[in-house]
Order: structure tokens, then sequence, then C-alpha cells
């Protein structure tokens, strides 16, 4: 049985991620910004606690909340999107909402749960995007996001230093039939957070700051 945390699971990949971790015996923390989301993660015998992740001082309050939890796998999947090219400026509180969901929460999560995962040895993923992949650009579209999910690349990467004990990566869902996704995606979140489980079990320590599609092959020279 893992322990298992997942922040931002109140729909979508993250609720996913909850009904598969507890389809299959583990024990799963989860959070939600309101109290439909909250129900949803128990609903699934999960335990839910409030969190919003662009809250500074609701980041701040999960450490306490997890006191004496470690976890031998962690996720980060709160995020937000945003379609906008370059032909426009982003707008200052597009731009803010994006980064202090994608970027600034995970910085902010990240000295509060490491630890709890270096305490188990186990796995700590962030929910990147395929759209973050340089060498993959060929469009401006989603620019303000596409810069963000990079930023959170570089996060993991940087922040696996001071947590050596734990295997820190960032994985791309793939495209995912999600609010986010659109109906039009080619994958069901099953199918995607099934992927993903999978790689994540077969990470390693010679994975400590990749970047990872859902598939577990590595994103090369990104
Ligand atoms: N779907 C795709 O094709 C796709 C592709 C690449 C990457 N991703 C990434 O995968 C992750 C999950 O995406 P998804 O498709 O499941 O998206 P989604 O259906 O739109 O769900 C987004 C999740 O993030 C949560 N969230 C947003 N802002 C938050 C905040 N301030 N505090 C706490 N939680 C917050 C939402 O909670 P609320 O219900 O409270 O809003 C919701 O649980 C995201 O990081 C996304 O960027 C998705």
């Amino acid at each position: 049985m893992k322990n298992v945390l997942v922040i931002g699971a109140s729909r979508g990949i993250g609720l996913e991620f909850v009904r598969q971790y507890r389809e299959y015996g583990d024990r799963v923390i989860a959070t939600a910004r309101d109290d439909a989301g909250m129900k949803r993660i128990e609903a699934m015998g999960a335990k839910a606690l409030r969190v919003d992740v662009a809250d500074p001082a609701s980041v701040s309050g999960l450490g306490w909340q997890l006191d004496g939890e470690k976890f031998d796998v962690s996720l980060y999947v709160a995020g937000v999107y945003s379609t906008a090219g370059a032909t426009q400026p982003p707008a200052q509180d597009e731009f803010d909402r994006v980064m202090r969901t994608n970027v600034l929460g995970a910085m902010q999560a990240i000295p509060q749960v490491a630890p709890l995962v270096e305490a188990a040895g186990g796995r700590f993923a962030f929910l990147s995007s395929q759209m973050a992949y340089m060498g993959g650009t060929d469009s401006s579209f989603g620019w303000t996001y596409r810069v963000s999910k990079t930023a959170l690349n570089m996060v993991v990467k940087a922040a696996q230093q001071d947590y050596p004990r734990a295997v820190m990566v960032a994985i791309s869902p793939g495209w995912v039939q999600t609010d986010m996704g659109g109906p039009g995606a080619p994958m069901t979140p099953e199918q995607s957070v099934t992927w993903m489980r999978r790689s994540l079990d077969g990470v390693t320590a010679r994975h400590k700051g990749a970047f990872l599609n859902y598939d577990g092959r590595r994103f090369k020279g990104w």
C-alpha cells in the first residue's frame, strides 16, 4: 500500500489519480479548493484537504495539515490554461492567474511537501505539458501557459538539488479529455493516468529532475 498525496484533485486528471490509487488500495490524501471538490474526493474514500494553490496563505497551511505524514507518491496536478498567443501582450491578471497557479503554487508547495516525500524515499511528480517542450514549439498559441509549464520544469529540476532522497519529475499527461483538454482530445483521463501511474512506478534515481512524457519517455533536449 502506498501513501499518496494529490494536490489539485477536484476534477479531471487529479480526481482520476485519486480514483485509481484508491482502486489499488492505496491511502490517499487529496486537495480541492471548494466543498464540491472535497466531497468528490471523499466519495472515493480519500481524505480531503482544502487548498487554493494560488493563495500563499492557503498553501503554507498545507505543512501543518500534513504533520507526521510520509508520501511514497506526491503529485502537483493543479493547473490553469490560457490560449492567447504572441500577437498581443498578456493581460496582467491573466498572466498572474496562470503563473501563480502553475508556478508559484508549486514553488510554495515544495518546501512543505518534499521533506515528507524524502522521508519515504518517494516520488514527487508535477503535471507539466508537451506545450512546454521547446524542441516541439511551432506556434505561440498558449504562450503564457507554455512559459508557465517551462518554468515549472525548471522549478522541478532546481528543487531536486535540495531534496536528494526524493525523485522529482515533471510529467506531461498527453492531450486528455478534461475540462481543460476538451472533448476532442485523444486520451481519456483513465488512459492518461494509467500510463502515468505505470511510468511513475518505473521512476528511479536516474530520472531525478527529468521531464517525462506520460508513457515514461524523456523529452530530449528540453
Ligand atoms: N487535459 C490536458 O490535455 C492537459 C494537457 C497537458 C497538461 N495538463 C495539465 O494537467 C493538470 C490537470 O489538468 P486537467 O486537464 O485535469 O484540468 P482541469 O480539468 O481543468 O482541472 C484543473 C484542476 O486544477 C485545479 N486548480 C486550478 N486552480 C487551482 C487553484 N488555484 N488551487 C487549487 N486547485 C486548482 C482545479 O480545481 P477547481 O475545480 O477548484 O478549479 C482542478 O482540480 C494541469 O496542471 C494541466 O495544466 C492537462
